[in-house]
């Protein structure tokens, strides 16, 4: 029991949100992140959680993206990636039915801050 007991302890030694994607305040403003996914309208293409309408089956569903060891299967998931992947997902993997959306370095940084949320 004690043993278990000091197992629990150290996983939530952890920073909280910090997965294989990074913390998302280190990386952005999720909840400008939220808004932008709005927006885009991100959620046209893909499952999103958290997100108003976001019930597109074109792309994988985002959940747990901030678990994810991959992005597209292409790219370890990190911080940096995870901004070149949407602002040029087809310079990542040509011809996907991802869209290059014109999404600048900052508003990049937001969105994946709020990905990197999703548990
Ligand atoms: C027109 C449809 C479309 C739109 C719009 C779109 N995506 Fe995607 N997205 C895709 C497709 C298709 C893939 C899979 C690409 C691949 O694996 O080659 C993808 C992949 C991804 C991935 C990687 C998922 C994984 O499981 O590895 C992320 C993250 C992502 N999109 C985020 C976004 C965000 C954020 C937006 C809005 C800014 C967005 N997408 C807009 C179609 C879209």
């Amino acid at each position: 029991m004690a043993l278990f007991m000091i197992g629990v302890g150290a996983g939530c030694s952890k920073p909280q949100g910090a997965g294989l994607a990074g913390d998302p305040a280190s990386i952005g403003d999720p909840a400008m992140g939220k808004a932008l996914i709005e927006k885009l309208g991100c959620g046209s293409c893909h499952v999103i959680p958290g997100i108003l309408n976001a019930y597109g089956m074109v792309g994988p569903p985002l959940e747990h993206m901030a678990r994810r060891q991959y992005i597209a299967g292409m790219l370890r998931n990190t911080p940096e990636n995870m901004v070149n992947w949407l602002r040029y997902p087809q310079k990542v993997v040509p011809g996907n039915a991802m869209p290059d959306l014109g999404i600048s370095d900052d508003d990049a940084h937001q969105i994946a801050a709020y990905l990197a949320t999703l548990q």
